[in-house]
């Protein structure tokens, strides 16, 4: 592509699930407070991360991304910050342990406020209103006045991601997280399931290489390690990812600085579009959702235009086909990037393609067939002589009722106990912790056949 870019050359293409402000005037002095406000991330943290993403291209490091799918407003809490950071903390141990390598956590937090919405109105008792696209856009009741989109929300939204952002740093800056209490892990679940011993013993082994480490340096490990963690949500809603694009002092090129780390969705990856448009002028390492209508031809011109100089941790490819089609999908898009002699980090997302309805209209996904999509996505890339550096999960640090399965055996029926997502259903805490150490035994066992 030889066009020049810049941060608004994404204007004159098509784009997909475009929003329709009401007010042009308004929206235009949002925008402009907007690019005026300080930004949320720093361009050195956001090229630590992109050399980190090419250590685990080269299966040095591993890849961790999760949170919800969808951040709520009214979720920006203590209680629920604390959560998502402790369990995305503990599953990079069991991570760390399972693949014998340094884990890059990455959140989809502070800023996963966008929503691409598959039908774009949405009709209850007869009546017909524009769909909730998440709280940066509109609001989710069902009014006319809350489903239409308002501008002032993207300041809410980018304070809010702030406010969390600020949070997590103060967080993780203090060792919030004291793995000397046996209370850390709260494996009562554990009891539960058939592979409880398996469990215990991971964790035994976590913390006798925590107290080898600890006794080594003389001190503890919150002391000799400062927990690194990364924001990423998918750039979406471009006016708002434009007005956050700076150039900054001492570098070349143009950073999106709320957030270290941006994703394409499924739905917004074509190729000539507005979305590939705008993310393939920016500077941070990014990632491309691709499910089972991409082909392996248009996938190689995504790479072209997205890493033209093949540049190592600068992209991400995050497959999510679903269990029953992962086989019959990955394979031709492994070969084709490797013909074609591309470096990516293939990354899975074992949530988008694994959704069904209940009866009574609930979304939800299977434990059993997320764990199936991923065993079948390391079995794919270890056949192909390729390497899955990395995992993507929706999840939170509640106890939420959305996923079937797990320990508990969660039901259809259970469902209604605690369901609380605006959009996709999200792993529990429970269901989260046992992914991690069920995907940690597999490799385990793997490596030490
Ligand atoms: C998501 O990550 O929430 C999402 C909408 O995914 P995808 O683009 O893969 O459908
Ligand atoms: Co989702």
């Amino acid at each position: 592509m030889g066009s020049p870019w810049s941060p608004s050359s994404w204007q004159t293409k098509p784009i997909e699930q475009a929003v329709q402000y009401p007010d042009p005037v308004a929206l235009e002095r949002v925008l402009q407070e907007l690019s005026q406000l300080p930004p949320l991330v720093t361009s050195w943290e956001i090229e630590r991360l992109k050399t980190e993403l090419a250590e685990a291209t080269m299966g040095k490091r591993f890849l961790l991304q999760g949170g919800d799918c969808s951040e709520s407003f009214e979720d920006c809490r203590a209680e629920t910050i604390v959560n998502k950071l402790k369990i995305l903390l503990k599953m990079s141990l069991v991570l760390v342990y399972g693949t014998g390598c340094n884990v890059i956590r990455v959140g989809r937090i502070a800023g996963q406020y966008a929503k691409p919405r598959t039908s774009l109105t949405e009709t209850r008792n007869g009546l017909t209103l524009p769909s909730f696209r998440g709280w940066l856009i509109n609001r989710p009741g069902f009014s006319q006045q809350e489903r239409t989109p308002d501008p002032e929300l993207m300041l809410r939204g980018y304070e809010r991601a702030a406010l969390t952002l600020n949070f997590i740093r103060g967080l993780v800056e203090g060792g919030f997280a004291d793995f000397h209490h046996p209370e850390f892990w709260d494996l009562a679940f554990v009891e539960h399931s058939a592979y409880a011993e398996e469990y215990r013993r991971i964790v035994q082994a976590i913390g006798s290489s925590i107290r080898f480490l600890e006794t080594i340096a003389g001190r503890r490990l919150d002391e000799i390690t400062r927990v690194e963690f990364y924001i990423s949500h998918e750039g979406l809603h471009l006016p708002y990812e434009q007005a956050q694009t700076r150039q900054v002092p001492r570098r070349t090129g143009w950073y999106n600085l709320s957030a270290h780390f941006l994703w394409i969705g499924d739905r917004t990856r074509n190729p000539q579009g507005a979305h590939v448009e705008y993310f393939r002028g920016i500077a941070n390492p990014i990632g491309v959702k691709i499910g089972p209508s991409i082909s392996p031809e248009e996938l190689v011109e995504l790479v072209r235009i997205l890493n033209p100089q093949n540049e190592l941790g600068r992209l991400t490819l995050i497959h999510r086909f679903g269990v029953s089609r992962i086989d019959t999908c990955l394979p031709p898009l492994i070969e084709a990037i490797q013909r074609a002699g591309a470096v990516v980090l293939w990354c899975c997302d074992p949530m988008h393609g694994n959704t069904v309805t209940t009866a009574t209209g609930r979304k939800t996904r299977s434990f059993d067939d997320i764990l199936g999509e991923l065993e079948r996505a390391f079995d794919i890339h270890r056949r192909l002589c390729s390497h899955l550096g990395g995992v993507h999960f929706e999840l939170t640090g509640e106890n939420v009722t959305e996923c079937t399965g797990g320990a508990r055996r969660l039901t259809e029926q259970d469902l209604d106990q605690n369901y609380r997502t605006d959009m996709d259903p999200r792993l529990n805490y429970e269901q989260a912790l046992e992914m991690a150490f069920l995907i940690a035994s597999r490799l385990q066992r793997r490596s030490n056949r």
